[in-house]
């Protein structure tokens, strides 16, 4: 959550800063600001509000080549003019951004700024006042800012000007993401390769704990007891095409319609010349040694966790069991002997998925992440990784980052079933395919799910979802789609659970959408639909070829029962779409979101 960018070179850096910024607003997007600085002129811009604001806002006449920025989502302080970053010290001799969650910001408050009147709510001015503090003391900048970064505990990414220097940024980061991007006569900082790909491919990886000093020509990096660390540097393999919307309204739709061909490079980037699995022989080594498997997951992917639960339980014969994240440590279940945690983050940031990994590698149990990001923190911390292929997910709302987990989930439980000797009749690359075709014909059905959208969600407050089985776990990702987008309260019912209370929230009216693509629980389901529709309820069934019954309102192409999930989600996710679409709300930047959940 925020998003930071800086840069160090030849170039004015005004627009360099705000094309940045404008790439890593998904990760936030209340309030933003660039700080520039000339010889000793500098300029601070703030904004509450969006990037777009913050373009207006800048002084086309001021001319910079260093210059630092951030678009933010609130923690500490409400979204406003004031609480937005850059924040300076007293004297406006220190400038800083802040990525992240300063957990003693009390403590040094208390401790060092007594005499400090504070101009905002933040946990970063903190931190820049504590660097003046300590800069009074010290009389070198790097040893004020290797001093305040020892004495602060939480998570954070952080870009710091002095005044009287135009020739540095420096720079630390601890649990919150932060690369250096490299150029001829420029380097770059920005918390997402994204932000710097205008510019140059070539980054380098921050460590946690360290110093890093960012200069025109040249980049050090330094451990916090001043030993120089050599690293090498990566190349970016996205595209800035991928990152762009092209001829769509919004990066959402684009996301949905690019489902069958992520799912078609996953089996591509998944199969061997000899049509077998490839995959890291480390990986299934691990699967086939563990006696559980414990999935870690928050929202959408946790969501994609449950359907994985049943590719593991039936396939391969792993008891699995998932968990929300942020739940994890409160109710640590009792472990089995040698367990497997697998970590499931499109982003691979989030930090309540982090600080379980932490906690599990402090126990000594292996960790296998399967993420989008494969370079972002949960791949590196944990010992393997599972590349997703979806690509860049810009829409906050996850679309393709769902249906790619299920997909690698998918082709993980067959590997293991296969390496256990189990026999399977399932063919899953070919399954697979079929299932992109399905999603690829689904996605040419808007115009249907629009007016079936029209129909049953114009004007309600409320709706919710039930199915069993599978199905249920859908409903409940096609119910958190509808409400992070849309504000409509929806909520995934177990269609067993109705009975046992939710039932009393039915109206007359009260819309209704059934799951019903699995063949074993379709009576059951049907007869939920059946006691909704008695009290009032209008429901909308969603079912499959080959099962369906005369009046349900939409009907996905036949998949294999366990694929169900990849298919079934695409209505509901355009059902999300349109629905936030015909209320005027903003569909790839939801209110009070960001993408990215770097804060636990
Ligand atoms: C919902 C959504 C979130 C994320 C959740 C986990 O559309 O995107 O619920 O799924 O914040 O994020 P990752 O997968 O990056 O760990």
């Amino acid at each position: 959550m925020c998003g930071i960018v800086g840069y160090i070179g030849k170039d004015d850096t005004k627009d360099i800063l705000l094309e940045g910024l404008q790439k890593l607003e998904y990760r936030g997007y209340d309030s933003a600001g660039i700080a520039t600085l000339s010889g000793e002129e500098l300029h601070v811009f703030k904004v509450k509000g969006r990037i777009a604001a913050l373009r207006e806002e800048v002084d086309p006449n001021v001319k910079a080549t260093l210059g630092i920025g951030h678009t933010r989502w609130a923690t500490h302080g409400a979204p406003s003019k004031e609480n937005a970053h850059p924040h300076q010290s007293d004297s406006g001799r220190f400038t800083i951004v802040h990525n992240g969650v300063i957990e003693n910001y009390n403590q040094i408050r208390k401790e060092y700024l007594g005499d400090v009147e504070l101009k905002s709510e933040t946990d970063t001015e903190i931190i820049v006042q504590l660097i003046e503090l300590l800069h009074r003391k010290t009389d070198n900048t790097k040893e004020a800012f290797r001093q305040a970064v020892e004495l602060l505990s939480g998570s954070y990414a952080l870009a710091l000007i002095d005044r009287r220097d135009e020739d540095t940024i420096y720079v630390a980061k601890n649990k919150s993401p932060l690369l250096v991007g490299l150029g001829d006569g420029f380097n770059m900082v920005v918390s997402d390769s994204m932000a710097g790909l205008q510019a140059t491919n070539e980054f380098m990886e921050l460590m946690d704990k360290e110093i890093v000093i960012v200069k025109r020509e040249d980049v050090t990096v330094e451990k916090l007891d001043g030993t120089e660390v050599e690293r090498e540097s990566f190349t970016a393999e996205i595209d800035s095409m991928d990152i762009e919307k092209g001829t769509y309204p919004h990066f959402m739709l684009k996301e949905v319609d690019e489902q069958p061909f992520v799912i078609r490079k996953i089996i591509q980037e998944y199969q061997d010349e000899d049509d077998r699995i490839k995959l890291d022989p480390e990986v299934r080594e691990a699967m086939k040694e563990c006696d559980r498997i414990y999935i870690i997951a928050a929202g959408t992917s946790y969501h994609a966790g449950l359907v994985g639960k049943q590719f593991l339980e039936k396939m391969s014969g792993i008891p699995t069991e998932v968990h929300v994240a942020s739940e994890f440590s409160y109710n640590m279940p009792l472990l089995s002997e040698k367990p497997l945690f697998v970590f499931i983050s499109q982003s691979g940031e989030t930090a309540d998925s982090r600080s379980v990994l932490v906690q599990t590698k402090k126990l000594g149990h292996p960790a296998l992440t399967l993420t989008n990001v494969p370079g972002s923190t949960l791949s590196r911390e944990a010992d393997y990784t599972l590349h997703l292929h979806a690509g860049p997910e810009i829409a906050v709302a996850s679309t393709k980052a769902y249906t790619a987990q299920i997909a690698v989930l998918a082709i993980l439980a067959v590997d293991t079933a296969r390496a256990k000797g189990i026999e399977l009749e399932f063919d899953p690359m070919q399954e697979l395919g079929i299932a992109a075709n399905a999603m690829e014909a689904l996605t040419d059905q808007k115009e249907e799910l629009e007016n079936l959208t029209r129909e049953y969600l114009s004007t309600t407050r409320n709706c919710f979802f039930i199915g069993r089985s599978i199905d249920h776990y859908v409903g409940v990702e096609g119910a958190l789609k509808l409400k992070e987008i849309s504000y409509i309260q929806a909520e995934g019912f177990a269609g067993g659970e109705l009975k046992h209370g939710t039932i009393a929230l039915i109206e007359e009216g009260t819309p209704v959408i059934a799951l019903a693509t699995q063949e074993s629980v379709s009576p059951s389901i049907r007869g939920n639909v059946q006691e909704v529709e008695a009290r009032g309820a209008n429901t909308l069934t969603i079912s499959m070829k080959g099962i369906e019954e005369e009046g349900d309102e939409f009907a996905i192409p036949k998949v294999h029962d366990l694929l169900t999930p990849l298919a079934s989600v695409i209505p509901l996710q355009l059902i999300a779409y349109y629905a936030a679409l015909h209320r005027d709300c903003d569909v790839d930047k939801p209110r009070n979101l960001a993408k990215s959940v770097t804060v636990e």
